[in-house]
This record gives structure tokens, sequence and C-alpha cells, in this order.
């Protein structure tokens, strides 16, 4: 499953690839507003940091609009993703972007019937909102995996992108529900890494190294 990190903190993209867990990345306005920065330079910065997706969102809600917003993104960096509602506005913006060879990231996708339109329109990666739907008491993996059947059973291209994921336990849910990619805070990619017994079993492995009085080098 590939990792791209969700966010336009720049600082916070650098760090995740020198680790190496930086496979792409997702912008939202949300997150654009968050980081207090002009668009499209976070844009132009995030795609100069890593070869991989970086996903761009438009902001108009007609598709001549958003048409001409994507055009305007791609020409950022050819590693520009455009991002789009799951509208039917949205759908038809997906479709030229398709014939055009740009790929898509349709968002804002809460059901199953949703991304089956967005994998038909072409979509690079479609991006259910598992967070989202789990605030409401609902099921945000069984959607995952409903797509990832969908996908499968007709052989489409779209990746399922789980998106929304805030806990590592999401992240780990969705590699098991078959999600290509899981786009995630980084804060949560860098918790991974943690155990409170890796912590205590590394203490002590310091602890009795030091009693040895030896040295490696
Ligand atoms: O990728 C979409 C994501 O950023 C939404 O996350 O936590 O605002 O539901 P959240």
């Amino acid at each position: 499953m590939k990792f791209f990190a969700d966010t336009a903190i720049v600082a916070d993209i650098e760090e995740l690839a020198q680790y190496g867990l930086l496979d792409g990345v997702t912008t939202n306005p949300s997150l654009i507003a968050k980081s207090g920065r002009d668009f499209k330079q976070v844009i132009a910065e995030i795609c100069a940091l890593t070869d991989g997706p970086v996903s761009a969102e438009v902001a108009a809600m007609e598709a001549p609009a958003m048409i001409a917003e994507g055009e305007h993104l791609a020409r950022i960096a050819d590693n520009v993703v455009i991002k789009l509602p799951l509208t039917l506005e949205g759908l038809k913006a997906c479709r030229h972007f398709t014939a055009q060879g740009i790929r898509t990231n349709v968002t804002l996708c809460f059901s199953a019937n949703q991304a089956l339109l967005a994998a038909k329109a072409g979509a690079t990666y479609i991006s259910p909102f598992v967070g989202r739907l789990d605030d409401l008491g609902l099921d945000g993996m069984e959607l995952i995996r409903e797509i990832r059947m969908i996908c499968d059973t007709y052989a489409f291209e779209t990746e399922v992108l789980a998106a929304s994921v805030r806990s590592a336990n999401h992240v780990k849910e969705a590699a098991i529900a078959g999600a290509h990619v899981a786009t995630v805070p980084p804060v949560v990619i860098k918790g991974l890494a943690s155990h409170v017994l890796t912590d205590k079993g590394l203490a002590q492995f310091a602890k009795d190294w030091a009693e040895t009085g030896q040295s490696i080098l």
C-alpha cells in the first residue's frame, strides 16, 4: 500500500521523504487554508520534493471552470493530479482530464455508487473518506472493501485511495481492506513506527550494552 501525505505543510513532507515514507501528497482547500500560504506556490514546492503524485483541488463548482482551473494547475508540474469533487460536474471534468491523459483524484466519496461513477469516468484515484463516515457511526472501512471489490470485478484501473484517515488503526484497516493508497497526516505516518514495547526493549538493550563496556567501532 502506498502512503500519501495528507498535508500542505512543506516541512512535514520534506521530513517524510527523508524517511522514505512518501509515495505522494494530497492537499485540499482546508489544508491550504491551514497552511496560510499561497496555493500554487505550495503545490510547486511540494512537486519539487517528490516525483510522486501531488493532488491539487479545484475550487470551481461547474465543469468548464473546473477544467480551466485544472488545466492551470496541471501546468505547475508533471506530477500534479487534479482533484475534483464527486459531483456530476466533477465527473464531467474528470472525463475531460482522462481524455487528455491528465491524472485525477475524485474526492469526497461516501458511497460505492459514487465510486463506481468515478471509475467509469476514468478517475486515476477515488477517495472515500473513512474518518468522516466513522464520525457518523458508519463503517468507513466497509466502503473501502466495497469499492475495491467493484474495481477488481470490472478491472477498473482506478486506485482506491483511503482518505480522512486519522489513526494508526485506520491505516492498518485500510491495508487489510485492500486500499491501493492511504493518504495520512504526517504525524500519523510517523506514529506507525512507535510501540511502547519497542521503546522499553531498546532502553534495556542500551543499558545492558553500556554495562559490557564494549564499542562496535
Ligand atoms: O484527504 C481528505 C482528508 O484530508 C479529510 O480528512 O480528517 O478532514 O476528514 P478529515
